[in-house]
């Protein structure tokens, strides 16, 4: 694609090797929540409770995938894109959590893993994107220290089933979700507390070594990572009280994966506060050698700056906000993703590649005009992101591929249908699809291995709003 104006524009290449793909979620996805054997899953039952998400409609159908999927593997090859990731739904392939496994599931991803395989695509599958199945929430869910046996186990069937079909495993998508689920309530199984959000965090980190070890018990090929997101926070105002937010803010967020990830523990910092207000979770004797177990890469979703700020009033804006609560649509700024890059690489020492595993946006003006989408927000958005990241990998960050979020709009946790997402318009009514602007824009990319900038600097330009 050429700028409108037909200017020669300087052009960028991306990184090479470089990865280009689109990312989706089982349950944003699949719908059949009932379907084929498989059992409920906590998302499930959460959105089917009256007042838990946006106009109470549940997730039941997601965007009809499980009935698409051919055709929806035919429109990601004619994309092009190198690979594609997804994610499996556990209590599809194990309806109880554990125990019985349910064939028509796993038929249902054996015949997935064929079409992308004939179609030349590589899978980048997630064994975790926040859909526990209920029978665990019942014993406990993530509360329950033996989740990550449950977990384990899980993993160990799916290398069993799939081990030979994909490129990249990883493990849980988004641990911070087990916050929104289990501390703030907003997300499924709508727990809180801030105990009970940080015990169920730590189980997760638990539950991630688990599969690890897991992963290098079983003869699976590929290779096995983890996902988190980094909403880096910023203070608006230099002030000392807002940069303390921003260290506390960062510590209880992102850091919390990071430091036992990649720093053997929970920092000094972060057990101080912890004690303090009574949320420590309870670490035993190997549980940081168990989350901190060696990974092959490193899988980070990163979609904006939070901006920090002490004025009274502004705390709903700026406030601790994990996962996907972010307005996008208000505020974006690529530069973040050279600086969390840059973290990554400088202050982490992340050792192995690193792949941004999802970045998009929503709530960006779309017109539908004669069957075409207009959505060039998005592809401003796009392009400013995958510009820093090619800067950070010329600056020397091993960073090997990106994700766009998402392949199709699709169910959007608790904001149910009312954000769009994908690349690829859906009809929530005939679930009808239709490429957008940026999907044309994005196989373009991906045909060309290369971009166009506004100018230099402009496209990570600090603050740039929609
Ligand atoms: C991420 C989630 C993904 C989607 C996007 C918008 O936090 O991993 O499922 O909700 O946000």
């Amino acid at each position: 694609m050429t700028p409108p104006d037909g200017a020669e524009p300087p052009r960028i290449d991306l990184p090479h090797p470089f990865e280009l793909g689109v990312a989706t979620s089982a349950y944003q996805i699949e719908g059949a929540w009932d379907e084929g054997g498989k059992g409920p899953s906590i998302w499930d039952v959460f959105s089917q409770t009256p007042g838990k998400v946006v106009h109470d409609i549940p997730g039941d159908r997601g965007v009809d995938h499980y009935h698409r999927m051919p055709s929806d593997v035919a429109l990601l090859a004619s994309l092009g894109v190198d690979s594609y990731r997804f994610s499996l739904s556990w209590s599809r392939l194990l309806p109880e959590g554990t125990g019985q496994v349910n064939r028509v599931g796993v038929d249902f991803y054996l015949r997935l893993f064929d079409a992308l395989a004939d179609a030349g695509i590589s899978a980048n599958v997630t064994l975790y994107h926040w859909d526990l199945p209920q029978a665990l929430e019942d014993r406990g869910g993530w509360l329950n220290r033996d989740v990550q046996h449950w977990f384990g186990e899980y993993a160990a069937v799916a290398y069993d089933l799939f081990g030979d079909r994909a490129a990249r495993w990883a493990t849980l998508n988004e641990p911070i979700a087990n916050w929104a689920g289990y501390g703030m309530g907003v997300f499924a199984p709508g727990k809180t507390g801030a105990l009970s959000g940080r015990t169920a965090m730590h189980h997760a980190l638990l539950a991630h070594g688990q599969a690890v070890s897991a992963f290098r018990a079983s003869g699976a090929q590929g290779e096995i990572g983890i996902v988190v997101d980094v909403w880096k926070r910023s203070a608006v105002d230099p002030t000392p009280e807002n940069l303390q937010r921003v260290r506390d803010q960062d510590a209880d967020a992102h850091e919390a994966f990071l430091n036992p990830l990649f720093k053997g523990g929970y920092s000094d910092h972060q057990v101080e506060r912890w004690r303090e207000d009574g949320s420590m979770p309870q670490v035993r004797d190997g549980d940081e050698a168990l989350a901190a177990a060696p990974i092959d890469f490193f899988g980070l979703n990163i979609y904006n700056r939070v901006l920090v700020d002490a004025e009274p009033g502004d705390e709903a804006r700026t406030g601790f906000v994990g996962g996907n609560f972010l307005d996008s649509g208000k505020f974006y700024d690529p530069e973040v993703a050279y600086e969390v890059l840059g973290l990554l690489h400088q202050e982490y020492r992340v050792p192995v590649p690193i792949y941004v595993t999802e970045n998009g946006i929503a709530n960006c003006s779309e017109t539908l005009d004669a069957g075409r989408v207009h959505d060039r927000d998005r592809i401003e958005y796009v392009r400013g992101f995958l510009h820093a990241i090619a800067r950070a990998a010329a600056d020397g960050v091993d960073v090997r591929g990106y994700y766009l979020w998402s392949f199709l709009d699709n169910y959007e946790w608790s904001l149910g249908y009312s954000e769009r997402y994908g690349i690829v318009h859906v009809d929530f009514g005939s679930f009808e699809r239709t490429p957008k602007d940026s999907a044309y824009w994005f196989r373009d990319v991906i045909a060309e291995r290369s971009l166009w900038v506004d100018a230099p600097g402009v496209a990570g330009r600090p603050g740039r709003s929609t």
